[in-house]
């Protein structure tokens, strides 16, 4: 089995999967990075061929991730717009839905290599709006984002053990 961080975009999915990772001695993967590495091209790459083309090539990698073992996979904030992902995900795993304040995004995440907070930091709220049925219609729990790292690493952690993996 899995343990598969969701969540939008400034959440705390990459931070928080590899400390619970470390803290369950488990894999931990980040699926864009394994996305851009396993096609040797850019997510941005992806993009400007339209989102359709970067969804497909996510749901591949999703199908890919979900006969691994025993890893923490931190997603990425779109996942859950595609049921075909969700289900090769889920197939073999538990989802914990990472909720952060959207004001606390915009103010402390680094900006650099997310224009989208940069520049349109207003969008998050149209994004989240579109998307948070589906984080919680996804999400097998819901771990609030809002205090220290080492504590929410801590619940992750517990929920995992609890499932008695
Ligand atoms: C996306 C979030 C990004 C990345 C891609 C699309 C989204 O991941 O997968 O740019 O649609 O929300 P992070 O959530 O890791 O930033």
């Amino acid at each position: 089995m899995n343990l598969i961080l969701i969540g939008v975009m400034g959440s705390g999915k990459s931070t928080i999967g590899r400390l619970s990772a470390k803290e369950l001695s488990m894999e931990f993967v980040d699926m864009d990075i394994f996305l851009e590495e396993h096609y040797n091209r850019t997510i941005d790459s992806f993009f400007s061929e339209g989102e359709n083309v970067f969804r497909d090539a996510e749901t591949a990698v999703a199908q890919i991730l979900g006969k691994q073992d025993r890893t923490v996979i931190s997603t990425g904030g779109g996942v859950v717009l595609r049921e075909d992902t969700m289900k090769a995900l889920k197939e073999n795993g538990i989802t914990i839905f990472l909720d952060r304040n959207l004001d606390e995004i915009i103010e402390r995440v680094n900006h650099e290599n997310r224009p989208l907070l940069r520049d349109h930091p207003e969008k998050l709220y149209e994004i989240m709006e579109k998307r948070r049925n589906l984080y919680e219609k996804y999400a097998d729990y819901t771990v609030i984002n809002n205090q220290n790292l080492e504590d929410i690493v801590k619940q992750v952690a517990s929920l995992w053990r609890k499932e008695g993996f």
